[in-house]
């Protein structure tokens, strides 16, 4: 990294701009391609910044103290230097791929490609990590496009003979044989207003809260031709949340999926990533794991998640058959949103009681059985729900699960609770609270979730209201879950082991 530092560094000390110092920086390391890619790729991905005192700069171009050990370069102040840019690079969805994930993708994709082999393409290339790796696995002719300049020219550094632009990938383009990328992962609340809406107008398939990568994963399979192979790095979410069960669909009923692999970790970023690999037009087949394309896609939510096996589905069919929904028996729905457009959480929600206000939690505080005080003001609030929410005896769920078990406790003290939390109140009368709690954190329950709608679960109001129960259970208080759901030896083992025990 020093190399390419210094070399930028110089630049911009004397007077080149981003684009210079970066070029630079890319140019020093020329001999080494890969180099290029990374090192130079982070100096591109860096905010050019002026030093408002002297510091140093760590290979990760974090800011130290001018003499700290871990600085490889010292900075004067009024300098320019480069540094390390996480909120401009999360609105962008700019993580670039490490060497090794980009060679194991491109490979797989190269296995899944049927007759000739000549044009590879990455529509979101960055510093051009997956055109490299295209490029050493001797595909003749590679493009590349981003909207980002300097990383456009890193990567033109990294691999010269491929054809890069500066262009949209959302814009169709003729057909390749070969797609390799990594899309920008972008949530909803760091998507630009207007490029939202323009994308409901194009892709009017989209639905609810989609990432910007449901559509960039799309539109890139649809650049190969029938016979080509799309590989892709997916954030997992991506591929077991409702929102992209619709690209799921789409994938599962027109191309053939050859490899599927995840979660595994992704370096810079908090996320999980899923490698996925698609011969493009030659679906419905099965998947690698041997699941039928039709049993998939009678799943609703069509979890493209490599748990699932073989038998699952008719496991998951079986259980439904014999029971209502708890969104059936119960009202399920979200806690408030306390902040909103008159202000902050802090103007509504307090440390000490005073008369009017409410209990309040979010759900970490819920469940350390530590409470609040809330202004229950609901024209100052985003998402105030309705005191009927609140006010009765009823059940809490914590949301945000990933891997944990299922956290739920009975509330008969009227907390008002934030949106980490889900809520059921019973609609049924038979519906008892103790043994609802019982249900909800059953492992046998989280293990049919996570069968039915993706490892990763996120209890959101859709998915406890998804929550199977039957009538025969209510009114048999000694009955147990295992019963209930009619299990076997066998399939009661298999819900443990997919609840991860
Ligand atoms: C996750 S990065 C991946 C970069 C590269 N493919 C890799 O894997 O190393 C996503 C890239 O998408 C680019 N991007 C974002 N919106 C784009 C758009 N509309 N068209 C083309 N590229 C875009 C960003 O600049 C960023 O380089």
């Amino acid at each position: 990294m020093r190399e390419a530092l210094e070399a930028w560094l110089a630049t911009a000390a004397r007077g080149g701009d981003a684009f210079a110092a970066v070029r630079s920086a890319a140019e020093a390391v020329a001999s080494q391609p890969w180099d290029v890619v990374q090192l130079a790729g982070r100096l591109a991905r860096a905010k050019y910044a002026i030093a408002e005192e002297d510091l140093g700069l760590t290979p990760a171009l974090k800011v130290v103290a001018p003499d700290a050990r871990s600085a490889i370069a010292r900075i004067d102040e009024g300098q320019p230097y480069p540094l390390y840019d996480a909120s401009g690079r999360a609105g962008r969805g700019a993580f670039d791929t490490p060497v090794d994930m980009a060679r194991r993708v491109v490979r797989a994709t190269l296995r899944a490609v049927e007759g000739q082999l000549t044009t590879g393409l990455d529509t979101a290339c960055g510093t051009g990590a997956f055109l490299l790796a295209m490029a050493e696995a001797g595909i003749p002719e590679i493009y590349g496009t981003d909207l980002d300049e300097l990383a456009l020219e890193v990567a033109r550094i990294a691999v010269p003979h491929a054809r890069i632009l500066r262009d949209d990938a959302l814009r169709h383009g003729p057909p390749v044989d070969v797609m390799c990328g990594n899309p920008p992962y972008v949530p909803p609340e760091l998507q630009d207003r207007e490029m939202r809406k323009e994308l409901r107008r194009r892709f009017p398939w989209l639905r609810g809260r989609f990432d910007l990568v449901v559509p960039f994963a799309a539109v890139a399979v649809d650049r190969v031709r029938p016979g080509g192979a799309a590989g892709l790095v997916m954030p997992f979410a991506a591929m077991v949340q409702p929102y992209g069960s619709i690209l799921r669909r789409r994938w599962v009923e027109r191309h053939h999926l050859m490899e599927l692999s995840g979660p595994m970790g992704f370096p810079g970023v908090s996320i999980e990533v899923a490698l996925v690999v698609l011969q493009a037009g030659t679906g419905p087949r099965p998947l690698p794991s041997g699941v039928a394309p039709e049993e998939l896609l009678w799943l609703d939510n069509v979890p493209l998640d490599p748990i699932l096996q073989p038998g699952d589905v008719d496991l998951i069919e079986s259980i439904r058959s014999r029971c209502v929904t708890l969104g059936s028996l119960a009202t399920v729905d979200t806690g408030l949103v306390a902040h909103g457009p008159a202000g902050g959480k802090g103007s509504l929600i307090h440390d000490e009681h005073a008369p009017g206000r409410k209990p309040y939690a979010d759900a970490r505080d819920f469940f350390a059985g530590n409470r609040r005080w809330i202004d229950y003001v609901p024209g100052k609030m985003h998402r105030p729900k309705s005191p009927a929410l609140f006010e009765p005896n009823k059940v809490v769920v914590q949301r945000i699960r990933g891997k944990g078990p299922v956290k739920a406790a009975v509330d008969r003290n009227g907390t008002f609770v934030g949106h980490t939390c889900t809520v059921i109140v019973p609609k049924h009368p038979q519906l008892d609270l103790d043994r609802l709690v019982g249900l909800v954190t059953d492992p046998l329950i989280s293990g049919f979730l996570r069968l039915e709608r993706g490892q990763r679960i996120d209890l959101y109001p859709k998915d406890v209201a998804s929550i199977p129960i039957s009538m025969d259970w209510l009114s048999t208080p000694g009955m147990t879950v295992a019963e209930m759901l009619g299990l076997t030896t066998e399939s009661e083992a298999r819900l443990e082991r997919a609840a991860g025990r």
